[in-house]
């Protein structure tokens, strides 16, 4: 529209006026706001950006493809993808409480992308330029709730990345700081990424890593991911995904059920359908899924997926229950 094209052409100026032509890198996440951020940058300084993604192995289905492939090629950017996943795993091995698990995703986060950051700031001494913004996806309700103040650092807890160590100073370029999460989005859009990732439901950044009930290893994250797709699949298909806040799908690895499937008695894994409406995600309501889409997830799930031979629906608001299951 034409007030999202001024909003646009407005922060390309700021942006181009603020970084000159020193150099800057942009964490990507997957998520919405480190994308939109990330692509605007681009549009404004161009291969003066190194985009950082750092694949933690935690990712949905496509996720990891979707930045690899389609970011790139919509934007243009120059992209440094950090496979970090066996990292993460080895450090994740043998652990099963819920913080431990932040904790160890969290810093292994800052661990690999400080490094990453440093071999972007050493390939970029070739020509003299130093690195010396940072991308930071803030939106307006996260500058009012930290009381208003712009910093010369550290990344926001919540997106993982805590705060850098001092000899990796940065200024922060933050170009979504006087916008709400639907203005981010079509800005998005304006800037031609796909929808499946301007209009991403909420994910928790340590990802796949806190819905599985139990140690994380590749083979739960494998059944995960495709019991997770086709819960998405089917939902989108539905019409439900803006209606639905989010609908993480947990696996109970820990647990079996016995089941039969086909002529032979299974001793499989549940699932657990976590659909939930809310405004803000402080509290949340158990959404109302139609049966028949609920069928068809769970015809799919137990057909598709052999190790899931049973899946249930989480009927809890929160509070008492919080949205995730860690
Ligand atoms: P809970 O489970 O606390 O989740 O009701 C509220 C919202 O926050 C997301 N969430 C996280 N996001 N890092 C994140 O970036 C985290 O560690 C984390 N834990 C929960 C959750 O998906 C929901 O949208």
């Amino acid at each position: 529209t034409w007030t999202m094209v001024n909003i646009v052409e407005e922060q390309l100026e700021r942006i181009r006026e603020q970084i000159g032509d020193k150099r800057v890198i942009c964490a990507l996440s997957g998520g919405v706001d480190s994308a939109v951020a990330g692509a605007l940058v681009q549009r404004a300084v161009g291969d003066q950006l190194t985009c950082v993604f750092v694949d933690h192995g935690l990712l949905r289905k496509g996720e990891a493809d979707q930045v690899e492939k389609d970011f790139v090629a919509i934007t243009g950017a120059k992209l440094k993808v950090v496979d970090a996943e066996e990292q993460f795993l080895s450090e994740l091995a043998g652990v099963t409480d819920p913080e431990e698990k932040r904790k160890i995703i969290g810093r292994e986060f800052i661990r690999v992308f400080e490094q990453a950051a440093r071999e972007v700031v050493a390939e970029s001494g070739e020509d003299g330029a130093e690195v010396e913004f940072l991308v930071q996806g803030t939106l307006y309700p996260d500058v009012v709730e930290s009381g208003g103040g712009t910093g010369t650092a550290n990344i926001k807890s919540h997106h993982n990345v805590g705060g850098l160590p001092d000899d990796l100073q940065f200024t922060l370029v933050e170009p979504l700081r006087e916008l709400f999460k639907d203005e981010v989005r079509k800005v998005g859009e304006e800037l031609g990424l796909p929808p499946e990732m301007v209009w991403r439901q909420p994910f928790p950044g340590p990802g796949l890593g806190i819905r599985i009930i139990g140690e994380v290893n590749r083979e739960r994250l494998e059944i995960l991911r495709e019991a997770d797709a086709i819960a998405r699949e089917e939902l989108s298909r539905a019409g439900l995904d803006r209606d639905i806040w989010q609908c993480p799908v947990v696996l109970l690895a820990d647990v079996r059920s016995v089941g039969v499937q086909g002529d032979g008695r299974t001793y499989g894994h549940p699932v657990v359908l976590r659909p939930v409406s809310s405004e803000d995600a402080m509290t949340a309501d158990w959404s109302r899924v139609p049966y028949d889409v609920l069928a068809r997830i769970s015809n799919r799930i137990t057909n598709e997926v052999r190790e899931i031979n049973r899946v249930t629906l989480d009927v809890t608001s929160k509070p008492p229950g919080t949205i995730e299951w860690e």
